[in-house]
């Protein structure tokens, strides 16, 4: 039997002989394209490539590309485990053309592979092609040997192949394979006949080869490409089930060993019943997807990607529940997921402690409220019942939500099975209504950042703080108006700005922009809403500005100088941790600021103090070496070949800059630097802590900030030496003895309070009067608390041993009452029903057990006539 392996590595080899080169995936993590949150598609990564707008040397690229499926218009994460060929996770091979090859090499390649190299019958595959493609039908005909009537022509839905709503797209060519009768999952349907295209399991796409020659704009036209191109993809997962001739793509060898894992972990069988079997199929579906999301750098959050890693990680959680997992399971299957993917994809066994630990701690968070979410549905469940309704009201389904972090597939899964359903428009209004609360919030600081279409600018350089430009473009916030006046906030874009914007963690410039005619705008910020394009933001001050005008940028050097300190010193605590913790370290994220630095790093737990101080040494002493900062642009493969570290999780066109520090730090970096490192002056570490599973950050501050701060704590010690009387040698010792005086007089004060407790109880104890046989104390004390009175209710109670206590006090405008009854009495007199009797006295409530109870009240000059009834009581 051939395996998953061998059909990808057959593939690449295939078309390597075929002048391809073999390029290693993308991250699932789509660098090029905002707008999309996980590369869903072979061709993501070469999105830019087909538009022209990046060049590339190489023509032919061949690769396997790790997708997922699971956000956007089309997400069926419901579906995947209930079938047997959805996956949110699954890798496409693709082969590529970039201006080179078209339909004729493309066609006959993709049948000979098919039918010569893996021995595919050729009576069972057809050929599918654009309703006006002749030139493909032709293809077909001339390059195989496919029988004529097997190639079939279908319109736009199934043969025009578009990526979304805009971008590359063209029309394409399907292989579709019939797997026989048997295999059809729509006989129920009425009406169904099998066929390709017809929507039933029995034929299925194997490949699609697409020839993209347009651009779809924003309007909805088609735009020409310059050049033309081959784009083609081929589900793996789908291949192995047809190759290793199985009926589901959970029995090929690349699904089959992870349920295998997961029975024998279980103690259950695969195939023993649907219920369980969906929960083997959902765990071995979405662990792939967890082990490479987390790999790529995705972390658990509530937005975004990190949502979506949330969603996947706690339906498979409800899975493992239910075949009876009481303890994180999932984290265990990654270990599966490596051994059988890990040799195609080395980043999972790279991370795979900081992989496991993400996904086990976010497991052991969710179990926290799993089994509360799970039986506050089943109540939900028997109320909608005995209202004998079907739909769970979406407030409802909000708490399960918002409190238990049930996302709302999850809960609409769950009732699924029961045929519920929920109010998906009130569920949407309560979140409609936490994020109005939270919109609100944020206002304040909020920027919004228009990005303007064709603009691109230029950073001139990291030594550069002013420069001439042409204002390009000039937007007015909440106007429409293209020229800025005083007092308004815009945003100015130029071709060519001296303002670093913010990115790679390090903050935007600030500055001013200006003209001859001394019209001034007051520069805040600077950001990037793309990597070639530099927004301004800021106020005008003086004058007005509009497109067209000349400007002298002015950045502020204080503040970018104090920005490049830091940012050096983050390359160089990258180097110096690795060297101290080992090189798995990796940089998860940074902010380099003018006034501190944050660097979070992958780690599996706390760094000791001893080693912090031995780190913040060994940075310091870098920084006195004093060696040089040096920067320079090379191709990617050159700058990885030198070792340069490449930021976790992030991507990087063809060229990229190299900052090299010394001899032991390369970097792939774009941001500000020193000339040498000892422009840093003085490193401080402040801080160390775990930001998230498996992430710690360290906070530090460098030059001027870090000699502040020492100054800062030079002075906090001297005020304290001038108030205990010591030099700050000798502060320490000083405070430690007053902690112990303070202790000691603590001590003697609480015994002179029980002694003068105790002649007080004896003075109160000689107005006790006999009240029929029965021994009944009721007077005021002054200036005692809750707890002082219940003390000495306490201590007169063991002095009259038998007999009826009651004290009362004043404390500004409040009384409280206490009354106590020995033990041998509480039969015939309560507590509780003496002070509910009396605190009506004092404007109040209260009660209490037999033998205790208590209560306040607001009118504190009717003590007296409270206790004075207590006698009455009694008698
Ligand atoms: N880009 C094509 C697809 O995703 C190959 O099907």
């Amino acid at each position: 039997m051939i395996t998953g392996a061998e059909i990808r590595s057959a593939f690449l080899e295939f078309f390597r002989r075929r002048g391809h080169e073999v390029v290693p995936s993308a991250s699932l993590v789509p660098d090029k394209d905002p707008t999309l949150l996980f590369t869903n598609a072979g061709m993501v990564p070469f999105k830019n490539v087909f538009l022209g707008t990046e060049k590339r040397a190489i023509r032919r690229v061949v690769n396997a590309q790790k997708c997922l499926r699971l956000s956007g218009k089309h997400n069926d994460l419901e579906e995947v485990g209930r079938d047997t060929y959805h996956h949110t996770f699954f890798e496409m091979l693709g082969n590529w053309s970039f201006g080179d090859y078209y339909k004729q090499e493309a066609i006959a390649w993709a049948w000979e592979l098919f039918t010569r190299e893996w021995k595919l019958p050729k009576e069972l595959l057809y050929a599918t092609v654009y309703r006006t493609d002749d030139e493909a039908a032709d293809c077909w005909r001339s390059e195989t040997d496919i029988a004529p009537e097997r190639i079939l022509r279908f319109g736009e839905k199934d043969n025009f192949w578009e990526m979304g709503e805009v971008g590359p797209c063209g029309p394409c060519s399907e292989i579709h394979i019939d797997r026989g009768e048997g295999s059809c999952d729509q006989q129920h349907v009425a009406g169904h006949i099998c066929g390709v295209n017809a929507g039933c399991a029995r034929f299925m796409e194997l490949w699609n080869l697409v020839f993209i020659q347009y651009n779809r704009t924003t309007d909805g036209a088609l735009e020409p490409l310059a050049e033309r191109h081959v784009d083609t993809g081929a589900g793996l997962e789908r291949l192995a089930a047809v190759l290793q001739g199985v009926r589901s793509n959970y029995d090929t060898d690349l699904l089959r060993d992870l349920i295998r894992f997961t029975e024998g972990h279980a103690g259950k069988r695969y195939g023993a019943g649907e219920a369980d079997d969906l929960a083997f199929r959902v765990i071995a579906d979405h662990s792939r997807a967890l082990t490479f999301m987390v790999a790529d750098g995705v972390l658990p959050s509530n937005e975004g990607r990190g949502y979506v890693l949330r969603r996947v990680l706690r339906r498979a959680a409800r899975h493992a529940k239910h075949l009876g997992f009481d303890q994180p399971f999932l984290w265990r299957v990654t270990g599966a997921v490596i051994s059988t993917m890990g040799a195609a994809y080395p980043e999972i066994v790279e991370r795979q402690a900081y992989v496991e630990e993400v996904i086990r701690s976010e497991e052991e968070r969710f179990a926290e409220t799993l089994d509360k979410g799970l039986a506050l549905l089943e109540e939900e469940k028997a109320a909608l019942r005995s209202r004998g309704t079907t739909v769970l009201p979406g407030a409802a389904a909000f708490k399960l939500y918002d409190t238990y972090g049930f996302p709302l597939d999850m809960t609409q899964d769950i009732l699924r099975g029961d045929n519920l359903g929920v109010d998906v428009a009130g569920f949407d209004a309560c979140m409609e209504e936490q994020r109005q609360r939270a919109r609100e919030a944020r206002k304040a600081v909020a920027e919004i950042i228009t990005p303007t279409g064709a603009h691109t600018s230029r950073f001139v350089g990291d030594r550069i703080y002013e420069w001439e430009s042409t204002v390009a473009a000039v937007i007015v916030e909440g106007a429409e108006r293209d020229e800025a006046r005083t007092g308004d906030r815009v945003q100015i874009i130029v071709p060519e700005t001296p303002f670093y914007g913010e990115s790679g963690g390090q903050v935007g410039d600030r500055g001013v922009i200006e003209t001859a005619a001394g019209d001034r705008v007051e520069i805040v910020d600077a950001q990037k809403p793309r990597g070639d394009l530099t927004v301004h933001i800021g106020a005008v001050q003086r004058g007005a500005v509009r497109a067209g005008q000349r400007v002298r940028l002015r950045v502020d050097r204080g503040r970018r100088d104090a920005s490049r300190l830091n940012h050096s010193a983050t390359h160089i605590l990258h180097a110096v941790l690795r060297e101290h913790l080992g090189t798995q370290v990796r940089q998860a994220g940074s902010l380099v600021a003018p006034d501190r630095l944050r660097f979070d790093f992958n780690y599996h737990g706390p760094i000791p103090d001893a080693e912090l101080w031995r780190i913040e040494e060994d940075v310091n002493a870098r920084i006195r070496e004093n060696a040089g900062v040096a920067t320079e642009e090379m191709a990617y493969p050159d700058a990885i070949k030198m070792g340069a570290l490449a930021f976790f999780g992030d991507k990087y066109g063809d060229r990229v800059r190299v900052v090299r520090t010394g001899n032991y730090s390369i970097e792939l970096c774009g941001g500000t630097h020193v000339e040498r490192t000892g422009d840093i002056g003085v490193f401080k570490l402040r801080a160390e802590s775990g930001v998230a599973a498996g992430v710690r950050r360290v906070e530090a501050l460098t030059g001027e900030g870090a000699l502040a701060w020492l100054h800062g704590r030079e002075q906090l010690l001297r005020e304290i030496g001038e108030l205990v009387h010591g030099s700050e040698e000798e502060v320490a010792a000083r405070v430690a003895r007053l902690v112990a005086q303070q202790r000691e007089l603590e001590k003697q004060l609480k015994q002179i309070q029980s002694k003068l407790a105790g002649s007080q109880s004896d003075d109160l104890l000689r107005r006790a009067r006999q009240v029929d046989g029965i021994t009944v104390l009721a007077a005021e004390v002054e200036g005692a608390d809750d707890r002082a009175l219940r003390d000495l209710a306490d201590r007169l109670r063991d002095q009259i041993r038998s007999g009826v206590v009651v004290l009362g006090t004043a404390r500004g405008d409040r009384a409280l009452l206490l009354a106590a009854v020995t033990r041998d009495l509480t039969k015939r007199y309560h507590a509780g029903e003496i002070i509910k009797r009396i605190a009506p006295l004092i404007g109040g409530g209260g009660g209490g057990k037999p033998d205790l109870a208590q209560a306040g009240g607001k009118d504190p000059a009717k003590l007296g006539e409270a206790l004075e009834a207590v006698y009455q009581l009694v008698s």
